[in-house]
């Protein structure tokens, strides 16, 4: 394993911990959070990886802020840096300073509601299909290199819990799965900006919602 990554988080941190579960080929030097009181870091510590918390509260504006933040995950000297839910805008500095190294999972299929309250608008919108994103972070905000998407279909009856729920499941294996193509190499980001899966048979099926009779 000679790949290694920083995970930040905000919150609950159920992303990460579906990180620290998939067996990746590299190494979790480090989960930082903004936020001392965030769920993941005991999960982070049960798993005994290192956390450290790096507050925005202790900062007069972002740059100050995410100065910092870079100072404590450059001592971990990670390969790539992993956003799991971190809620934080990050400076343009910042995100060229982790060009290429920096990936976020989205909960919505992008460009589609970028930003906050995504199955809310989803539901709001009537859109039968909604879904997840990982993608590269540039500092158009949630608009990077898209690396893989979970679609699921939106129900009837869905709530934003019910529909976040569902989207949730499907977060969890794809993060892995773009985390272990990093790590192994096997992402490319061409000349346009675009990603491109090196060794990757391309298979794919429709998902209809609702479905056909
Ligand atoms: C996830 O829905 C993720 O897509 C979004 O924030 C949420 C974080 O959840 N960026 P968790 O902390 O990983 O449980």
């Amino acid at each position: 394993m000679n790949k290694s990554i920083v995970i930040l988080i905000s919150g609950r941190g159920s992303n990460m911990e579906a990180l620290l579960k998939s067996r990746l080929p590299c190494r979790v030097a480090a989960v930082i959070s903004n936020k001392a009181d965030a769920e993941g870091l005991n999960i982070a510590q049960s798993h005994g990886i290192p956390t450290a918390v790096v507050s925005h509260r202790d900062h007069p504006d972002r740059v100050s802020f995410d100065t910092a933040l870079a100072g404590v995950i450059d001592g971990f000297r990670p390969d790539f840096v992993i956003l799991a839910g971190f809620m934080r805008i990050l400076t343009e500095g910042f995100v060229n300073r982790y060009k290429g190294r920096l990936i976020n999972i989205h909960p919505s299929l992008l460009p589609a509601y970028g930003g906050l309250d995504t199955h809310e608008r989803a539901l709001h919108d009537g859109v039968k299909i909604h879904g997840c994103t990982v993608h590269f972070v540039t500092p158009d905000l949630d608009h990077g290199p898209i690396i893989i998407q979970a679609a699921v279909p939106v129900l009837c009856h869905d709530t934003p819990q019910t529909l976040a729920k569902r989207v949730l499941h499907e977060e969890h294996r794809i993060y892995p799965q773009a985390i272990r193509w990093l790590c192994r190499n096997q992402i490319e980001l061409n000349e346009d900006g675009r990603v491109i899966l090196r060794h990757r048979k391309q298979v794919g099926h429709a998902l209809i919602s609702p479905s056909l009779e």
